[in-house]
């Protein structure tokens, strides 16, 4: 694909004419946001998102997940209130919630499923948060509000919305993880 470089926020034009980010420079630049500004998302990049979350990679294709897709501000607000560190929710536009069937890489699918929303919303040019589900004593709890069935069970909310700010947490150097042929 030929793509021609736009100078805002590292986004290309691809030969279609559709805005579009560079796969590594999406992955490099995610950040966990937790301030939003107001603003709806429109259902097709929800639709889309969540396409990306589906087509993760899973042990034996077993693609256990379910994903809920909440809007709806009361339901946002409910969600912020049951968790501890996702108060966040409430402000955000959407929140993704992942859950999967208790096979036996339910946590790594799930996980995988999850990593890749976030890095959908990035490349939507949205800001996300990943809030922990799994080993939660909430997970039953969201699980009821959302009507989920039991066999299901949480793995993470996903705070998606507008960027009011986007902090920039200390990482590790490469140097610092990465071991060539041996540690
Ligand atoms: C399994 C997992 C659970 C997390 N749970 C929360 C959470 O409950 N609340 C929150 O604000 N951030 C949560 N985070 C986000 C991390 O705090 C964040 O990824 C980390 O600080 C690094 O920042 P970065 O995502 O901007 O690189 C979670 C991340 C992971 C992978």
């Amino acid at each position: 694909m030929i793509y021609c470089r736009t100078d805002i926020h590292n986004f290309n034009i691809n030969l279609y004419g559709k805005m579009c980010m560079d796969a590594i420079e999406c992955l490099k630049s995610r950040r966990s946001v937790r301030n939003y500004k107001s603003g709806e998302i429109d259902k097709s990049i929800i639709e889309d998102i969540v396409d990306c979350g589906r087509l993760a990679s899973s042990a034996m294709n077993l693609q256990p997940w379910q994903f809920v897709a909440i809007t709806n501000r009361y339901m946002l607000s409910q969600l912020a209130n049951i968790t501890d560190h996702g108060k966040f929710i409430a402000d955000a536009s959407c929140c993704i919630a992942v859950f999967c069937e208790k096979v036996k890489y339910y946590l790594e699918d799930g996980s995988a499923a999850t990593q890749n929303i976030l890095l959908a919303a990035r490349a939507h040019g949205l800001a996300s948060c990943w809030i922990a589900g799994d080993k939660k004593p909430y997970v039953a709890e969201i699980a009821k509000l959302l009507g989920v069935p039991e066999k299901y069970t949480l793995i993470s909310l996903i705070a998606i919305g507008y960027a009011e700010s986007i902090p920039n947490p200390e990482k590790k150097s490469l140097n610092q993880v990465l071991h060539w042929e041996k540690f």
